[in-house]
């Protein structure tokens, strides 16, 4: 097994779910600057979940005793557009994020890294879910052009979404 290559992969995924973070974190400050509190709520606890993503990958790495490197986060942008626009780009990024749990789960697997794949279940599982949600929240803008009543309807129920990490470790 090729440790450093483990360990530099589990590091990139880090550094994408921290990413992730502040990713959400911008489309927040972006939703409360057009006046959908609603929306920016959604984001504040998506940016949570991938904190709560972020430190499941943390504690892994120690656990292995492999080392935590914090790798340099990117800016993300500031401003999108439109709310439809916005979660057009929480697509693509979940889809993004999927894709780069996967290729990790390739390379536990020609590392024949057993706890490494069987770690990665829950994210393989969790990313199913991502996508879904953001896709949910897509197409109720697309279906109503996202304008209007309907946005303010959507923002209302967008503003009841909390965030309550797991009990367990699970
Ligand atoms: Fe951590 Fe949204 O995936």
């Amino acid at each position: 097994m090729d440790k450093k290559r483990i360990e530099k992969e589990l590091n990139s995924q880090l550094n994408n779910e921290f990413f992730s973070s502040y990713l959400y974190l911008a489309m927040a400050a972006y939703c409360d600057s057009i006046s959908l509190p609603g929306f920016a709520n959604w984001m504040r606890s998506q940016a949570q979940e991938e904190l709560f993503h972020a430190m499941k990958f943390y504690d892994y790495i120690l656990e292995r005793g492999f080392k935590v490197d914090l790798l340099k986060i990117d800016q993300p942008e500031k401003e999108w557009g439109s709310p439809l626009n916005m979660f057009e780009e929480v697509l693509k990024h979940e889809q993004f994020i999927t894709e780069s749990i996967n290729n990790l789960v390739n390379v536990a697997e020609e590392e024949k890294d057993h706890a490494t794949r069987i770690f990665l279940e829950w994210f393989v599982s969790e990313q199913v879910e991502e996508e879904a949600s953001a896709d949910a929240v897509l197409q109720k803008l697309r279906l109503t052009g996202g304008q209007g009543s309907a946005l303010f309807m959507i923002d209302k129920e967008l503003s009841t979404r909390t965030f309550t990490p797991p009990a367990t470790n699970e």
